[in-house]
């Protein structure tokens, strides 16, 4: 599939459960980018925009059950269409790449397919905020939960709520990304997060090499 990046930017997301490495990979992929002279615009959810930024800190600090699932996939959704009017739809107009380190996969797995809400209400919402703004490509990197849970914990930030709801629902989520995988195959691609930060790397680039071999060329 291979599909024109038109002058109206291109939006990846990237995926997956607590410690895979996202942060150190969007990074890796925007310095490849940026090397073809494109604007590559980092963001990330919940946040990335100050309204989004402050939701973040009232769902990532604190007990685990501090909020209801709905009230959760409410704020999610709150900061997401905040982050979408002021970050992501500016930045694609203008023509960037814009790398969002989560977005909507992550409340139909957290919340939806792991939590206690259901895919019935989040399916609502992400019609409700999103609809045809979501993602061109999905990078989802995996990693067995037991391994994710050591690299996020040594961090030791405050924002350790999620991961605090144990490794069970971490289990599950890892499992919903997988589901949500398979079901849209074309915009999704699963990378095995367990190897060195190099060869993930590699593998991120062979995938976007195959689907969209533009974006990587000057
Ligand atoms: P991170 O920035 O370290 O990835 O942490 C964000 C946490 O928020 C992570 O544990 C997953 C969670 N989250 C949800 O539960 N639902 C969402 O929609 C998003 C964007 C994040």
């Amino acid at each position: 599939m291979t599909t024109p990046v038109s002058s109206s930017g291109f939006f990846i997301s990237f995926e997956g459960g607590d410690g895979a490495g996202k942060s150190t990979q969007i990074e890796l992929l925007a310095e490849a980018l940026r090397q073809t002279g494109r604007e590559v615009v980092i963001t990330r959810e919940p946040g990335g925009s100050p309204g989004g930024e402050a939701i973040r800190k009232l769902l990532l600090e604190g007990d685990a059950n501090k909020w209801s699932p709905i009230s959760e996939a409410l704020l999610m959704y709150a900061a997401r269409a905040d982050h979408l009017e002021r970050t992501i739809e500016p930045a694609l107009k203008r023509g960037a790449v814009v790398i969002t380190d989560r977005f909507a996969d992550s409340t139909m797995a957290y919340q939806g397919l792991a939590g206690d809400l259901g895919e019935k209400a989040v399916t609502t919402l992400y019609q409700l905020v999103v609809a045809a703004r979501g993602p061109d490509l999905t990078i989802i990197l995996d990693l067995p939960v037991e391994e994710g849970l050591k690299r996020s914990g040594a961090t030791g930030d405050a924002e350790q709520r999620f991961e605090s709801k144990g490794a069970a629902y971490q289990e599950k989520v890892r499992q919903a990304f997988l589901e949500i995988a398979r079901r849209e195959p074309e915009r999704c691609a699963v990378v095995s997060a367990k190897d060195g930060i190099a060869d993930v790397a590699g593998r991120i680039r062979e995938v976007i090499q195959t689907r969209f071999p533009q974006l990587l060329s000057r």
